[in-house]
């Protein structure tokens, strides 16, 4: 985060630097030095002498002052980079009329007093900087009657009190107004000036402070904003409309009591559910649940299950009457049998009539078991439903229900499923029986893990989910490529797996990632398998030479996979986004930040939480192998043993996240 915020600082100040230098009031830096060394030097250092501080000292070179940067009358600044200069020596430059103070620079200097109300008083200085330091007490009133200033960060302090009114006189000048993390509080003051529109104002950051009262309406006038950031304060009312009308670039509204309906920014996609999620309940309308309590997203999840565990019921029972109808007509099939007998690890019930083919670990189901199981759907898909299924035992497991014509006929389908059936790994969810019935209906029995899909814990927002650290991501994206490296590499005859997607891989609560799906295109017909292939291009995850599903192969699982570490590593939803058309190609999202330079922030904010050093931490690593998982030209692509090997050589250096108690999101609901 600080590596991030330095950056975009650094960017703000080379503009300010060379475009908007206007005229310098003349004020000779004498006053300016006595200011700093007689009020601002002592307040900012508290009680203890700063080390940063001391340079400030009429015996060391103007130059050497740590934290200051100076400008001469004409715009030109004082470089001090050369050390033959006589400004190096010069001490007379203090009293030197021509030179002034534009920028106080001094994130993390270890300030632990207060802010010197003499700072509004440098009538040059357009930057201040004092983000993540110890400092403490009020933002004095005084800072508003500043001349100059522009681009101001408090981020990350103790300040307290409420927000002078005062801080709108700087309001045309100011590009930047960062507050985030100090222990402000009150309403938002309004600007003296009714129709304040701070035009040149484009970061305005009051995030995690104790704010509260309403957004007011005059931040809508602000048009040249850029990131706006409310989160994890105490706000609450309804989100102006005009909000929505800003070009906003980012905005964070979670975490706050905001309730009624959000206005309309545009395409769903444009800002996520984590903007505003944390809010009263009373928070709806796009991306959150639908008001009016229609078509919502949680309330219709609820309707859903409901309904589908009625719909579960049905089915079971169907299959159920399929299975006696069976029996009654009595025809064995002989030479089918034949071919399960072949089999080494399976055994087969079931009276020749409707087949239970049991694998390694399903020994202990029966056919009136499964048949006689209560059904509820957990999930849909275009080739079949997935039911969690409760034994009569009190077992649990999940029984895929492949869709009509999947495959055709038993013995075509009973190869590939044995081979399905002895595949055993930790980071793959082991298909534990297979059932066909007469009428063509088959059952793939899986252990049932009550664990989250890795889509849900990276985009749906609930509470009591855990923070998804890097280290966490690290561990969930090895088990992922361990897994497929296992079908690609590790069993006599390879699997593809052909679905791989953050929704076909579960989580379990120790971040142990296990692969579901794989193999499945093999036991469809063509016609269901290529819709495969068309839900994947939808989702983002197709690889470009992919446009059967019957030439899928180790390739395109690796591009698969690509996809979904950068998934893993953005936040961010690859393919067709919520109901706008956008589509998001998470390679493209990539390549232009890299190209704008602006890599450090594609990655999710959550992801760079406790990261000292992107490089060292593996992360930026992670981001080319996943660009490499990408490749246009499958050729290039790494092998997912060679994927396995580069994620295992660069782990996050802290681990201990990974083993601390769940850190979640929210105090409320259940710990995950
Ligand atoms: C400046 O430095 C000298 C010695 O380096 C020290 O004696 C003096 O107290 C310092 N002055 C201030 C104002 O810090
Ligand atoms: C010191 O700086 C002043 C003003 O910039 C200049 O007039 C003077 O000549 C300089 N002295 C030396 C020794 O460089
Ligand atoms: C701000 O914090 C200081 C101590 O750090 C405390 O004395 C003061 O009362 C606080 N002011 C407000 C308005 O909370
Ligand atoms: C402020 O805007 C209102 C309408 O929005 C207008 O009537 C008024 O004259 C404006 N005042 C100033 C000082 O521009
Ligand atoms: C919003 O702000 C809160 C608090 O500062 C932070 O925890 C959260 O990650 C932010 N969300 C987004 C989407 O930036
Ligand atoms: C949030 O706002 C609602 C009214 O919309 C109010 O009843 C509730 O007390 C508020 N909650 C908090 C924690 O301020």
């Amino acid at each position: 985060m600080a590596l991030l915020k330095l950056n975009s600082l650094y960017t703000t100040f080379l503009v300010i630097f060379t475009t908007s230098f206007t005229t310098l009031p003349l004020s000779s830096s004498s006053s300016e030095v006595e200011l700093l060394l007689g009020k601002i030097k002592p307040t900012l250092q508290g009680k203890t002498e700063n080390l940063l501080l001391s340079s400030w000292n009429t015996t060391v070179p103007l130059c050497q002052w740590q934290g200051l940067k100076w400008v001469f009358s004409n715009n030109t600044p004082l470089t001090c980079t050369d050390l033959s200069s006589p400004q190096w020596a010069n001490l007379s430059l203090y009293e030197d009329p021509s030179v002034h103070l534009y920028s106080i620079q001094l994130p993390s200097a270890g300030l632990a007093g207060t802010l010197p109300r003499e700072l509004g008083e440098l009538s040059t200085l357009r930057s201040l900087y004092l983000s993540v330091n110890s400092l403490f007490g009020n933002i004095p009133l005084e800072l508003g009657y500043s001349s100059s200033l522009s681009e101001v960060d408090f981020g990350n302090n103790l300040l307290n009190g409420s927000l002078p009114t005062s801080i709108w006189n700087l309001c045309d000048r100011l590009i930047s107004l960062r507050l985030h993390g100090n222990f402000l509080t009150g309403s938002l003051p309004e600007p003296a000036l009714p129709n304040a529109t701070c035009k040149n104002l484009q970061f305005l950051d009051f995030g995690h402070n104790a704010f509260s009262g309403n957004i007011p309406e005059f931040i809508t006038r602000f048009h040249g904003l850029k990131e706006l950031d409310f989160g994890s304060n105490m706000l609450s009312g309804s989100v102006p409309i005009g909000i929505a009308e800003l070009s906003l670039e980012k905005l964070n509204l979670s975490h706050n009591n905001f309730s009624g309906v959000l206005p309309n920014f545009g395409g769903s996609s444009k800002f996520g559910v984590e903007v505003f999620e944390g809010n009263s309940p009373g928070l709806c309308g796009p991306p959150l649940r639908g008001c009016n309590g229609k078509s919502g997203l949680s309330s219709g999840a609820i309707a859903g299950i409901v309904i589908c565990l009625m719909t579960g019921v049905v089915v079971l029972a169907s299959l159920l009457i399929g299975y006696m109808q069976g029996k009654r007509r009595k025809n064995g099939d002989e030479e089918d049998e034949e071919e399960l007998e072949e089999g080494e690890e399976d055994v087969e019930t079931g009276d020749g009539e409707g087949k239970l083919v049991l694998f390694q670990g399903g020994e202990h189901l029966t056919l009136e078991d499964v048949l006689n199981a209560t059904g509820q759907v957990t999930e849909k898909t275009s080739y079949g439903t997935v039911y969690k299924a409760k034994l009569a035992d009190g077992g649990t497991i999940a029984l895929r229900l492949l869709r009509e014509g999947s495959c055709k006929d038993r013995s075509s389908c009973l190869p590939m499923i044995r081979q399905l059936g002895r595949v055993r790994h930790e980071n793959l969810i082991p298909l534990r029986a297979f059932y066909q019935g007469k009428r063509g209906e088959k059952l793939l029995i899986y252990d049932y893990l009550p664990n989250r899909s890795l889509y849900d814990l990276l985009h749906e927002s609930r509470a009591g989910k855990p923070v998804l650290n890097w280290a966490r991501r690290h561990k969930i994206a090895l088990g992922i490529a361990r897994g497929l490296a296992y079908l690609h590499t590790g069993l006599e005859t390879p699997i593809t797996h052909g679905n791989v997607r953050s929704r076909n891989v579960l989580v379990d609560e120790f971040f142990v990632a296990r692969l579901t799906e794989f193999g499945l295109d093999k036991i469809m017909i063509p016609a269901v398998a290529d819709d495969l292939v068309a839900l994947a291009k939808l989702d983002g995850c197709k690889a470009p030479e992919l446009q059967k599903m019957k030439k899928c192969n180790s390739r395109t699982d690796v591009y698969a996979f690509g996809i979904l570490l950068l998934e893993i590593l953005l936040g961010k939803k690859p393919g067709k986004n919520g109901r706008s058309n956008d589509y998001v190609d998470l390679p493209s999202v990539v390549k232009v930040a890299v190209l704008e330079e602006t890599t450090m922030e594609v990655f999710d904010v959550e992801v760079l939480k406790g990261i000292r050093s992107p490089m060292e931490d593996g992360l930026v690593q992670a981001l080319k192998l996943a660009m490499g998982c990408c490749a246009p030209v499958a050729s290039i692509r790494p092998t997912m043993d060679e994927v396995v090997k580069q994620l295992e050589e660069n782990r996050p250096r802290n681990r201990s996240a990974l083993y601390s108690p769940a850190e979640t999101r929210s105090e409320i609901g259940t710990p995950f």
